[in-house]
């Protein structure tokens, strides 16, 4: 696998973020930690990692616009790029010790993402994707799941927490996808619900409110794994709607279908 010049400038920076967090998770109990609304924490691991993050990129392209969860976004001169990065995804899972999080940086040229880099420090995951050049785990090519039935898949998705979203709603898409698949799964981090579901570990996912730091990287992944990523509504919108729904192209299709059907009757 020959990797870009680019594509190593965002693995040294994933990995030098990752190692910051690695430490920060080693005295989680110490960070300071301040909510940005509800149940939305983010801490000085969160702030530490994309200010490593931003030198990294910008050192290597200064003129390239830079988005970033916690600084917002930077106008650089180069009017084609943008980095879009998401210093740890997984927050609430690292604040409770739960070592299922992940740095994600994504590179955007002319609207469209070119680069993805995804690493789960604690795992040593590093999952990475070039557009036209395939997706990798670590040195492994990655091809999403070969399933075609929805009733042998495992779908990953994320769940609305305190007052973010329309609950009800989610609730009913749940309960008809709960119906359907072999099982459902929440891990906190939408960067690996899509990093799993480009190595077919997941057959696919779905979520709202989400936002374009968390998905950027992730659907290169999915897509250059031979998967199909779109919004909620089968378009090309994901950024603007905050959805997204990716899979092969069997469950993807199956999953979007699922979502949306009407609310089943009460007990059914
Ligand atoms: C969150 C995670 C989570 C998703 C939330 C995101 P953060 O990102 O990706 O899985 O359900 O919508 O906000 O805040 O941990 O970077
Ligand atoms: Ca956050
Ligand atoms: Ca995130
Ligand atoms: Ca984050």
């Amino acid at each position: 696998m020959a990797r870009s010049a680019l594509l190593n400038v965002m693995v040294q920076a994933a990995m030098k973020a990752g190692r910051s967090l690695s430490r920060d998770f080693g005295e989680v109990q110490n960070l300071q930690v301040s909510l940005k609304g509800p149940g939305d924490y983010v801490s000085q691991a969160d702030r530490k990692a994309e200010e490593i993050i931003h030198s990294e990129l910008l050192r290597a392209r200064p003129t390239y616009d830079f988005l970033g969860e916690e600084g917002g976004e930077t106008k650089g001169t180069d009017g084609a790029h943008r980095w879009i990065v998401d210093p740890l995804d997984g927050t609430t899972n690292f604040l409770h010790g739960i070592p299922f999080f992940a740095v994600s940086i994504a590179l955007e040229r002319n609207g469209e993402i070119v680069g993805a880099v995804i690493f789960n420090p604690a795992m040593d995951e590093l999952f990475t994707a070039e557009r036209g050049g395939g997706a990798f785990l670590n040195d492994r090519r990655l091809r999403v799941a070969a399933r075609k039935k929805l009733s042998d898949s495992v779908v990953a998705t994320g769940i609305p927490h305190l007052g973010r979203g329309h609950h009800g709603k989610f609730l009913v898409e749940l309960r008809n996808v709960m119906g359907e698949v072999a099982g459902v799964r929440r891990t906190g981090s939408a960067a690996l619900d899509l990093a799993y579901t480009a190595a077919g570990r997941f057959d696919a996912y779905w979520e709202k409110n989400i936002a374009a730091w968390d998905i950027a990287a992730g659907m290169l992944l999915v897509r250059e794994a031979g998967g199909y990523v779109t919004d909620l509504e089968g378009g090309n919108r994901m950024f603007e709607s905050g959805t997204v729904l990716a899979g092969n192209e069997y469950i993807h299709k199956a999953l979007k279908d699922v979502v949306h059907r009407p609310a089943p009757a009460i007990g059914g």
